[in-house]
């Protein structure tokens, strides 16, 4: 199966863990569960933001840091501008985060309850370079859509 094609068989899972449900910790960790179990990520999990900054949430995979500011780091950066970050490859992210010497290399999205409001960020590392693109994001992003529609 293409990544697309894993993806869509994906959706409907999704939408019915989703769907009855509207705790936001229970439905992150769900969906962490999902994507790790589906691609066998090195690290997925939600940072939740916090009185300014991104406090560890559900994750599945090795241990990692608690607190990240806002701006540092992949997922910090991505919280600052409220959009995706893709990086190919973590070495050449300035600031990046080392928390598992495995990551090679991540995608961060945004969970968005509006243009600029993020609420949380997804953070997915992969041990192998260039892991992530355009596929990722879209799927992500609108999983994390889904997933927003039934917080409100
Ligand atoms: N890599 C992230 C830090 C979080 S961990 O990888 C789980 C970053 O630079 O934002």
């Amino acid at each position: 199966m293409t990544k697309a094609q894993r993806y869509e068989a994906l959706l409907p899972r999704v939408l019915a863990l989703l769907s009855g449900e509207p705790d936001m910790i229970a439905n992150m960790a769900n969906i962490a569960s999902v994507l790790h179990e589906t691609f066998a990520f090195l690290w997925v999990g939600f940072y939740i933001v916090r009185q300014g900054e991104l406090v560890l949430g559900p994750f599945q995979g090795p241990v990692a840091c608690t607190r990240i500011a806002r701006g540092h780091g992949v997922c910090g950066a991505a919280y600052a501008q409220a959009k995706t970050i893709i990086v190919p490859d973590v070495e050449q992210f300035p600031g990046h985060i080392a928390c598992n010497p495995l990551s090679k290399s991540e995608i961060v999205v945004p969970l968005l309850a509006s243009p600029r409001c993020v609420i949380a960020v997804l953070d997915i590392d992969s041990d192998t370079l260039n892991a992530f693109d355009d596929t990722d994001r879209i799927y992500l992003e609108r999983i994390l859509q889904e997933c927003y529609k039934v917080l409100c």
